[in-house]
């Protein structure tokens, strides 16, 4: 069976990927540092899929470690997750965004040139859109207005592929633009465990349900929204992990570039996830009306007919689900 490989395959998006894919029958090898993640997510992925994961603790910016992973497994493709990913720390520190970033990107590709690697499939954002474009967000809209360094780098990465692609006519580039992956395999073995002070709001959610952390500021309730609050396309990271191998699939029948969102194409806005997490698990989450955070946006979605139409792929989980979900993570954590 085909080998894959995730680079930073033991963290959130990346754990669930590999469950997915082990069930598929692929044969699974996690790259990764585990700078935000744990080994126990190996371990857990192994439980949940009863199949075993082969796992490299490397620096994927050291070439040598790098080279010869890949001289060793003869991968068949890569699922490029691997990089930092806190909005806020990349505005505080650019140059440690770009170099890791950048850096492990061209040194995978130059390894997947000297070992005959064909086919990619990277970890973008919708935050290459940027805050100009309309909603829902289309593939074929302008990118790179980035309010960030961190989506300033998914911008560079998706340029610097389909630069490699344009001289590599056989090459497979799948260019995935995520939207709020949510959710938690429900297991509870895995999930979405971030360091420290959580920047995204679900965690932020499960954490106060949980009493870890007081209460939730909703960051704004003056937008043009619903409900003033603001909305965001969620997405269940088991929907997303599906659509991960829906784009390996079409990357080994497929050459060329292509850019796909994976969202559900509605929006949810902050107030109505806080009542769905309400009241799918019957708790209070207390949360009070703060200021607007810096560089966000009101409201973005996606426009999710491509991913149907090129992967025969669409969201199945609910908002519901992906509160459920989360929750059964939280409880599940020490
Ligand atoms: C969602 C909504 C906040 C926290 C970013 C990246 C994206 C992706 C996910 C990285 C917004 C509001 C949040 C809180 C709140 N990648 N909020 N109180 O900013 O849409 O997307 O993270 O992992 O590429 O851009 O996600 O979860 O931070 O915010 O009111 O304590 O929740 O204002 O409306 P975001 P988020």
């Amino acid at each position: 069976m085909s080998k894959i490989l995730l680079t930073g395959g033991a963290g959130y998006i990346g754990s669930h990927t590999a469950v997915t894919l082990l069930k598929e029958g692929y044969d699974v090898v996690i790259a990764d540092n585990l700078s935000n993640s744990d080994k126990q997510a190996v371990s857990n992925i192994e439980k949940i899929a009863g199949k075993s994961v082969g796992f490299y603790e490397i620096d994927l910016c050291d070439r040598d470690k790098t080279f010869d992973m890949f001289k060793k497994e003869n991968f068949d493709a890569v699922i490029h997750f691997a990089g930092y990913k806190a909005v806020g720390e990349s505005v505080a520190k650019p140059c440690m965004y770009y170099r890791n970033n950048i850096d492990i990107t061209l040194t995978v590709l130059e390894a997947m040139a000297e070992y005959g690697v064909k086919r990619i499939i990277f970890s973008s954002s919708a935050t290459v859109y940027g805050p100009l474009n309309p909603i829902p967000y289309v593939e074929t809209m302008k990118t790179g207005d980035c309010t960030n360094p961190y989506g300033t780098t998914k911008f560079m990465i998706e340029k610097i592929l389909t630069d490699v692609a344009a001289v590599n006519p056989d090459m497979s580039v799948v260019l995935l633009r995520y939207f709020n992956p949510i959710g938690a395999d429900p297991s509870g073995l895995i999930g979405e465990k971030p360091q420290g002070i959580p920047n995204n709001l679900m965690p932020y959610i499960t954490q106060t349900a949980k009493g870890i952390r007081e209460k939730v500021t909703v960051f704004g309730n003056d937008y043009p929204t619903v409900d003033g609050s603001g909305v965001r396309d969620y997405i269940h990271v088991v929907d997303l992990a599906e659509g991960h191998a829906a784009a390996l699939k079409y990357a080994f029948n497929n050459a060329g570039v292509e850019a796909i969102n994976l969202g559900s194409g509605r929006g949810t806005s902050v107030l109505e996830l806080i009542n769905a997490f309400e009241r799918v698990n019957n708790i209070k989450v207390p949360h009070v009306i703060g200021p607007r955070r810096d560089g966000d946006i009101a409201e973005f979605y996606a426009d999710a007919t491509k991913a149907k139409k090129l992967l025969n792929w669409e969201t199945k989980l609910s908002v519901d689900d992906m509160c459920r979900d989360s929750w059964n993570f939280e409880k599940n954590q020490k």
